[in-house]
């Protein structure tokens, strides 16, 4: 979403939201009723829950708060609203049935497309502290869709069963790995962390702000299943030496060998992927590990997980210009060369897939793909405001939760940018998530 005409917004918002609300569609169209009304996992909602919340949202937000219009059904807000009512308590819920939940939904989105044709949106340069500049509120309504359809497809993960979800595979690597360093050397020096400029940026990534970051190495691919393999084969779940000390609590109690979805087949590894179990690919980035596992990995390969800083200054400095850019590749929206985003392929790519993604300096791979565990606590930037909703970022903010940054194939383009921001607990491992490791320059710090 860079600079655009105010037209040009209500353009890409109209479409925004509709490639959100096909893919709701599609995850939910796959499986019958009862699978929609069934719990998967007391970690997800049932689906038909995340169907009507989405909606429940947009009404909130595009037509009552946006459009200034009445309420169209304001008796399904405390249902929907997820601080009222955990995961795991959401079944039992007299919620709306698929066909209602699909009626719902569509009545809102009549609505919020009459708001949007309507309503004047006036040009901010990306403030994004208004609901209309920059059709602002309706990028993170068709972001907040997006997010679900992420979380959806985390349930699909998580449902047992024979596969109802398809995919073409991604492209094979076009470069081979084992011809560039195994790591990229980021110099020292300040760099802009965050955004101020960004039209539909939301409240975690802003604002815009200057942050020192001393020399470091940072590996020029995320680990792969085979570099993670070594680590097992290794006995690296048994050596209490490379886990924090919650880390191997945590370790022993949940009973953790390998990632998530990952079963033994004699001396080999098979997992298991949207319902169908297959050999673990070698050269893809490792998944489904919680950021315990990251950090005990790094540690034994004699190294650390990045920081958050860290990660940003290597996805978006270019020291050509010395400014910070949107994407590794530059300000342009993400095309399928770049990055596997979009529910496109429903697996990562190997390493080597996206040449034309990589930084300027040589890091592959930072956006799409697999979720990218840093070293960080979810802390708000210097300056930050919360808008619209403190329930959306500042209620998180504290060292409960770790920062995942790149997106993953899952994610959306319009939910993936160099400044986003993603967070979950330490123990989390359902979630598409991975990691890349980095070591300080000797002498430097
Ligand atoms: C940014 C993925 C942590 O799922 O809890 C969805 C996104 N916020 N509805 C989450 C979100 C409100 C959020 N994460
Ligand atoms: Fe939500």
């Amino acid at each position: 979403m860079p600079a655009a005409a105010p037209d040009t917004f209500r353009e890409q918002a109209a479409a925004a939201l509709l490639t959100a609300r096909d893919r709701t569609l599609a995850l939910t169209g796959c499986v019958d009723d009862n699978d929609l009304k069934a719990q998967h996992s007391p970690l997800m909602s049932p689906l038909v829950w995340d169907l009507a919340h989405v909606g429940n949202q947009e009404e909130i937000w595009l037509v009552r708060e946006a459009g200034g219009r009445p309420a169209l059904r304001a008796d399904l807000d405390s249902m929907y609203d997820a601080f009222q009512h955990p995961r795991a308590d959401r079944p039992a819920l007299p919620l709306l049935s698929p066909q209602q939940a699909r009626a719902y939904i569509a009545d809102v989105r009549e609505h919020a497309l009459d708001v949007l044709d309507r309503t004047p949106l006036e040009h901010t340069g990306g403030r994004g502290d208004t609901l209309l500049g920059d059709a602002f509120v309706f990028g993170m309504i068709a972001q907040h869709e997006q997010q679900h359809d992420e979380t959806m497809l985390a349930t699909h993960q998580l449902r047992r069963g024979p596969a109802v979800l398809a995919a073409s595979d991604p492209p094979p690597a076009a470069v081979d790995p084992a011809d560039l360093p195994s790591e990229v050397l980021i110099p020292g020096g300040p760099f802009v962390m965050g955004t101020s400029t960004e039209p539909w940026a939301l409240d975690n990534e802003r604002p815009a702000h200057q942050v020192h970051v001393p020399a470091f190495f940072l590996d020029t691919f995320p680990v792969t299943n085979a570099a993670y393999r070594q680590f097992i084969d290794d006995g690296g779940y048994r050596d209490p030496r490379w886990w924090s000390d919650d880390g191997w609590e945590h370790r022993e109690q949940a009973g953790l060998e390998a990632p998530l979805f990952w079963e033994r087949d004699g001396g080999d590894w098979l997992r298991r992927r949207f319902g169908v179990l297959e050999p673990v690919p070698p050269q893809e980035p490792v998944m489904h590990v919680c950021w315990y596992e990251a950090d005990a990995y790094a540690r034994w390969a004699g190294r650390r997980l990045p920081t958050e800083a860290e990660w940003e200054k290597a996805a978006r400095h270019d020291p050509a210009g010395d400014r910070s850019r949107r994407y590794p590749w530059g300000d342009d929206d993400p095309q399928p060369r770049h990055a596997n985003l979009g529910q496109r392929h429903l697996r990562p790519a190997p390493i080597g897939a996206y040449p034309d993604g990589a930084s300027p300096q040589g890091v592959h791979q930072l956006i799409g793909d697999v979720w990218e565990w840093t070293a960080s606590d979810f802390l708000p930037h210097p300056g930050f405001t919360a808008y619209p909703y403190k329930e959306y970022s500042e209620v998180f903010f504290g060292p409960a939760y770790k920062v995942l940054r790149g997106g993953a194939f899952g994610v959306d383009p319009v939910a993936c940018r160099g400044t986003f921001r993603n967070w979950d607990y330490p123990i989390r491992r359902q979630i598409f998530s991975g990691f890349r490791t980095a070591r300080d320059v000797e002498g430097v710090r």
